[in-house]
């Protein structure tokens, strides 16, 4: 694996998936593998659990992580090629990038669309700009349209959970991705990886639901039965994922925030005694409600504590591809 920005950087999804799950029963077994290594993690955005798990993850197999908020710490970067830089920009990523090759062995990157021009933001400019420049395998640490560390390990909780249920490890569950209201606008990033990895590792019947006018973009659904009748989606689902996401079409609004669309215990009742999922942080009563997120069918936190074994498993991959 040389970069990790989507999961077509992945060449059998369930062999990682195994892999981060034996890093969660064993943490510390390749604990050389990253010896005088470094992994700089550049935040244009804020974080919580990408940054401590990815910094978690390193440790564990040795490495040293820097932590680098661009955003509130470092210079306005550029990324457009021949910019005038007579605005806010002071540093041109052909200019930055290159340093951070010389500095790190990986470079991993969060960065957020801007949820205005939909053409420049699924153009994925800045992660491309870092990989053109940087010369050292990048990793997404949630980029404009995708968030694949979150979507790998969304199916290794998956994974983990089918274990520990009637259907079994090879069971085929219903996946239900259910947009859920909120108070702004959101990217559809979260939406679009999960989708395009349950899609792409094609061990689910996987239904989204959501209302009118928020279809995501066809590039990440297809495959996946669409629908926007929720009550019908829900039932007989194993795991329902909750995440809300701005308008497509119409870039980047807010059409919708009914909260008739917030998940309940009484929509539980006709599903399969679901696993309820989301990649946090949510907005409690808005976007999922008290009696979902404290009572039992909550697997969040689990899913959460997930996150450093999906790293884990990621940077193990680059260090052994990239020597
Ligand atoms: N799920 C997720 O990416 O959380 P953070 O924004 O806190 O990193």
């Amino acid at each position: 694996m040389r970069n990790f920005v989507s999961v077509h950087d992945v060449t059998d999804i369930d062999a990682l998936v195994k892999k981060a799950l034996a890093y969660k029963a064993n943490p510390f077994v390749d604990k050389t593998i990253g010896t005088n290594k470094r992994i700089g993690c550049l935040f244009l955005n804020p974080s919580m659990r990408t940054r401590l798990s990815t910094q978690i993850a390193a440790q564990n197999l040795g490495m040293e992580a820097i932590i680098f908020n661009v955003g509130s710490e470092g210079w306005a970067l550029e990324f457009e090629e021949e910019a005038i830089m007579s605005g806010t920009t002071v540093e041109h990523v052909k200019d930055a990038a290159p340093i951070f090759g010389k500095y790190f062995d990986i470079l991993a990157i969060r960065t957020f669309p801007s949820l205005k021009n939909r053409e420049d933001d699924y153009s994925e400019l800045y992660i491309k700009q870092f990989i053109k420049y940087a010369g050292i395998p990048v990793v997404s640490l949630e980029s404009a349209t995708l968030h694949p560390l979150q979507s790998l390990t969304d199916i290794v909780t998956i994974s983990e959970s089918l274990q520990n249920s009637p259907l079994g490890a090879g069971g085929k569950p219903k996946i239900v991705l259910t947009w859920a209201p909120h108070v702004k606008p959101l990217p559809q990033c979260v939406a679009n990886s999960f989708s395009q990895w349950i899609t792409a590792w094609g061990k689910a019947d996987f239904v989204i639901t959501h209302p009118e006018d928020y279809n995501l973009s066809e590039e990440f659904t297809k495959g996946a039965t669409i629908t926007n009748n929720q009550e019908e989606a829900l039932k007989n689902a194993d795991f329902i994922y909750v995440k809300n996401w701005s308008t497509f079409n119409d870039y980047g609004k807010i059409y919708e925030s009914d909260p008739k669309w917030m998940l309940t215990n009484k929509k539980l009742e006709h599903t399969n005694n679901a696993k309820v999922m989301h990649c946090l942080p949510v907005r409690r009563n808005v976007e999922l409600s008290d009696e979902i997120l404290d009572g039992p069918n909550s697997i969040i936190t689990q899913e959460a504590g997930n996150r450093v074994w999906a790293a884990q498993a990621v940077l193990s991959e680059i260090l052994r591809s990239n020597g």
